[in-house]
């Protein structure tokens, strides 16, 4: 990590879930310290540019922003550190992006997978292969590469899901620092996360806003309740030994609990000596800890946003510059200034 920059990009999804909170928020943060205190960059934005492909209302589109930038900082983003900016405040991403159009070749937008998928989508629908999609979705790899070029990123730690697009930022670079014989932009590398562990959901399968089997974050105690108490269990009475890894409580309490509950949740349920309930109570408990003092936050700076508006500016101002460089590097190149 040192001397390295690191950039994440994330979209503004809206309400977070503890799939999300484990998956995704905490080991970004986590790394952001890492990086930054081993004397590298951190640069985390908010891609509301993307968000639009989708969300066509922008009061919903302003609220799902305001959420996922209260989150990071309430999970302990620190933006004084971290560069944190908004993709649409920096002008120069969409000025990249049309120099790179030049040199993506189409066939790579068609093999993206976000476009693939729905494409295939429409297809097991019975409608046209194109239906209802926008430009902006078809070419998003082409504005992701601008994001990760603008500053020079070493690295872009990202899930399975966004390494296609990662490796189509590197190959575009590539192309146009071949064609120019100079290193114009830098090669960025992916990061997947060590154990991308998936969380499952309430009833077992991956937690997804999309299967409505989430253990919310930011709720109210009795609807996190309901959510926890709602996991799928099986009949067996509390004396009958049971297998931990066999128990989706279990699963779940091992991602957010310190190692010493989720060994004490283990051995009870070896022996027989903790029944469904308790270790609902257990994970419901977990869940709080792992959240309170964050919700404290989280409900601050939501009630605050003017702040969080500054600082997002702040780190427009720290980003632009570099942004500003790599365009003037590929308007001297390619207009031959
Ligand atoms: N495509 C990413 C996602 O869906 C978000 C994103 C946009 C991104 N631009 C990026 C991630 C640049 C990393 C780098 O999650």
């Amino acid at each position: 990590m040192h001397n390295k920059t690191v950039l994440t990009g994330v979209k503004p999804t809206g309400t977070p879930h503890i799939g999300n909170l484990v998956g995704a928020i905490k080991p970004a943060i986590e790394l952001g310290h890492q990086v930054i205190n081993a004397g590298g960059r951190h640069f985390m934005f908010i891609a509301d540019y993307h968000a639009i492909n989708a969300e066509k209302d922008p009061n919903v589109l302003n609220q799902k922003l305001k959420e996922i930038a209260c989150v990071y900082l309430a999970f302990g983003l620190d933006p004084n550190r971290s560069v944190f900016y908004r993709q649409s405040d920096i002008p120069e991403i969409p000025e990249i992006t049309t120099i790179l159009f030049a040199y993506t070749p189409k066939g790579f937008m068609n093999k993206a997978h976000a476009y693939k998928a729905a494409v295939d989508k429409n297809k097991a629908l019975g409608k046209p292969d194109d239906d209802l999609i926008n430009m902006g979705l078809y070419t998003y790899p082409t504005l992701m590469a601008a994001d990760i070029l603008a500053y020079d990123s070493d690295i872009v730690p990202v899930g399975k899901d966004q390494v296609q697009h990662v490796e189509i930022a590197r190959d575009i670079a590539g192309m146009i620092n071949a064609h120019y014989g100079k290193a114009l932009l830098k090669l960025p590398e992916y990061s997947l996360a060590k154990d991308a562990a998936v969380l499952p959901g309430v009833d077992g399968r991956k937690m997804s806003k999309s299967y409505n089997n989430v253990i919310p974050i930011f709720a109210d105690k009795a609807e996190i309740k309901k959510a926890v108490f709602s996991i799928k269990t099986d009949s067996r009475p509390m004396e009958e030994p049971k297998d931990p890894d066999e128990i989706l409580v279990y699963q779940i309490y091992q991602a957010i609990a310190p190692i010493d509950k989720v060994q004490e949740m283990a051995e009870g349920l070896r022996q027989g000596k903790l029944g469904y309930g308790h270790i609902k109570n257990m994970l419901l408990d977990a869940v709080l800890d792992a959240t309170l003092n964050a919700k404290e936050k989280y409900d601050y700076y939501m009630a605050h946003f003017t702040e969080v508006e500054e600082m997002l500016a702040l780190g427009a101002q720290k980003a632009r510059p570099l942004a500003q460089n790599t365009l003037k590097r590929l308007k001297d190149a390619v207009f031959g200034r």
